[in-house]
């Protein structure tokens, strides 16, 4: 009876090392945030590649500091409150379903560890050229290469899509995208919008910041 113990209790203390070993192989291959992206990737997609049918930019490879600040801004309400903002209500819950601020930011870090996946144009009309006269007024804050400034809150652009971009012009401009006073960011970007004339100029600004992606 002793031996059959004896050996009852290796075999047991192995099978309890093996699944140690199981539990310590999932934590490596799960980065933390992994599991919380899974509801982000019903739009966003798995790589973070943006879906514009359901209006969810590509958020892959965006800095970390900025994602974190934009997912409390929905969060918050800063954002995504604005009754004609069709894209913002529709993210504003999501960030609502992230319980803690833990949460909120290991899905951030993992959305900024996913490789850039710089989504095709397909805005028509866009001459990048008159653009880059337009955006002389942006380098102040984004950046002559459009890399962004955390200093100043402003993101990085070149990576985004191109209809994300004239979108949240368009809704910085009519003040959709910056319906909260306290949302000091976008209250600056309203007033720079409000220095672009019209679509034409938003869409010509747009095709010169794709044309600053390597
Ligand atoms: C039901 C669809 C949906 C889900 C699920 C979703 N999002 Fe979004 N998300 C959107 C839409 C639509 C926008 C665009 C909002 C806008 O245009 O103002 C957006 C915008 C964002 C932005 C802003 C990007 C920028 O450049 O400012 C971030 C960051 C973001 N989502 C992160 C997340 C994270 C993290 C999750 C998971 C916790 C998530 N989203 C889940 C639809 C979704
Ligand atoms: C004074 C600084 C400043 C200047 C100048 C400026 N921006 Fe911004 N921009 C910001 C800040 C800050 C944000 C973040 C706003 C927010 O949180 O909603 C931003 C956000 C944006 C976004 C949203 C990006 C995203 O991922 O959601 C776009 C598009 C944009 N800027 C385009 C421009 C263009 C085009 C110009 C020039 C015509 C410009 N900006 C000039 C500071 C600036």
């Amino acid at each position: 009876m002793a031996a059959i113990t004896k050996v009852w209790r290796t075999a047991l203390v192995a099978l309890g090392l093996v699944a140690l070993a199981g539990a310590a192989a999932a934590q490596q291959s799960t980065p933390p945030g992994a599991e919380l992206y899974e509801l982000c990737a019903q739009c966003h997609g798995e790589r973070g590649e943006g879906n514009q049918v359901v209006l969810a930019p590509a958020i892959a490879g965006l800095q970390e500091w900025y994602v974190v600040a934009q997912v409390r801004n929905f969060k918050g309400g800063l954002r995504g409150t604005h009754p004609a903002d069709v894209a913002g209500l529709r993210m504003h819950p999501m960030a609502l379903a992230l319980e803690t601020d833990e949460e909120l930011k290991a899905v951030s870090a993992y959305v900024a560890s996913l490789p850039p996946v710089y989504p095709e144009p397909t805005v028509e009309g866009g001459d990048a050229e008159r653009g880059a006269q337009l955006y002389g007024t942006c380098v102040a804050c984004h950046g002559p290469d459009g890399a962004g400034n955390e200093a100043l809150g402003s993101p990085r652009l070149y990576q985004a899509n191109d209809w994300y971009l004239l979108s949240s012009l368009q809704r910085y401009k009519n003040g959709v995208r910056a319906s909260n006073p306290a949302n000091a960011n976008a209250q600056v970007m309203l007033g720079i919008a409000g220095t672009l004339a019209d679509e034409q100029a938003m869409k010509d600004v747009v095709a010169y910041i794709m044309s600053l992606r390597k």
